[in-house]
């Protein structure tokens, strides 16, 4: 058995597109946990890859869900409604930008290319939560995916360092409207780790063997180190713990060379 158990415990996980997604970390060991899983996918060309990764957990469910669509949104949590009843956990861990915008200089960016990202990476958390907020009968845990260049510039990353910024400061807004239904919501901030949204970023290669070399524990972190502690947060362990950015990085973010 995992070290903590959230057997009877159910939740929907946002952001899986393939077996290297954070996402996919959190919802492995959520459910080697014990929870129920309900998995939303992009768009039909993920459907396939996601039920098969879905089909290897215990009971999972996926549903369809672009998160810059409204309607889409409320289909989502009308059948988690329908298929759980009440849900104790959110995974919200979507971001994207424009490739042409996570290159060059951020002066370039556009009003559209600025517009999309704020809005995939960043607003869609608030109308998630809204939704999910009615199924958290008995309280919840809500966790975001952030980056360190929310605070720090980090080349390259550009208008999604505004965007997670943007999702930061939503976390703690969140989190003091929610905290009275004991919905805690929490966002981990994680170090470099080879993903297909990771890819897209120039110079993350290098960004990550820097990482590598200047942390406190000369490593990288991988993606099962996010996912433990998203395990921690979705568990009473981490009961007193709301609006917090939670960084696992390796202790990088302490340095400062
Ligand atoms: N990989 C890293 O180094 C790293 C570090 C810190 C934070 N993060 C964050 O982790 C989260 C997950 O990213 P990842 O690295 O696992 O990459 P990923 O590409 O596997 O995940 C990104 C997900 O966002 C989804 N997505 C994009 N647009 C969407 C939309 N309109 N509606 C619904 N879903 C949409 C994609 O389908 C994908 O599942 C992101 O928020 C990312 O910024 C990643």
């Amino acid at each position: 058995m995992y070290p903590i158990d959230l057997s009877g415990k159910k939740g929907v996980v946002f952001g899986v597109a393939n077996d290297r997604s954070i996402a996919w970390a959190i919802s492995q060991v959520l459910a080697q946990a014990g929870a129920q899983l309900a998995l939303t996918y992009h768009n039909d060309r993920l459907k396939d890859r996601v039920a098969r990764l879905a089909d290897t957990l215990d009971d999972a469910i996926i549903l369809p869900c672009d998160a810059s669509d409204d309607e889409q949104i409320e289909s989502v949590f009308r059948e988690v409604g329908q298929a759980f009843g009440e849900i104790s956990f959110l995974v919200h861990s979507i971001a994207f930008a424009n490739r042409e915008d996570l290159a060059g200089r951020f002066a370039d960016t556009g009003r559209e290319g600025f517009r999309v990202a704020l809005d995939v990476s960043a607003y869609t958390l608030i109308p998630l939560v809204r939704h999910a907020a009615p199924l958290m009968t008995g309280g919840g845990s809500v966790i975001a995916m952030t980056f360190e260049a929310s605070q720090k510039v980090y080349p390259g990353y550009n208008v999604m360092g505004t965007a997670k910024a943007a999702l930061e400061h939503s976390v703690r807004q969140l989190a003091a409207e929610f905290g009275g239904d004991n919905i805690r919501v929490n966002a981990i901030s994680a170090g470099p780790i080879e993903t297909l949204a990771a890819r897209g970023i120039h110079g993350f290669m290098d960004m990550k063997k820097i990482h590598a070399e200047r942390a406190p524990l000369k490593r990288n972190i991988v993606a099962e180190e996010v996912a433990n502690t998203a395990l921690f947060l979705c568990s009473n362990m981490s009961s007193g713990i709301t609006g917090s950015i939670i960084p696992v990085d390796a202790g990088y973010h302490i340095m400062a060379v």
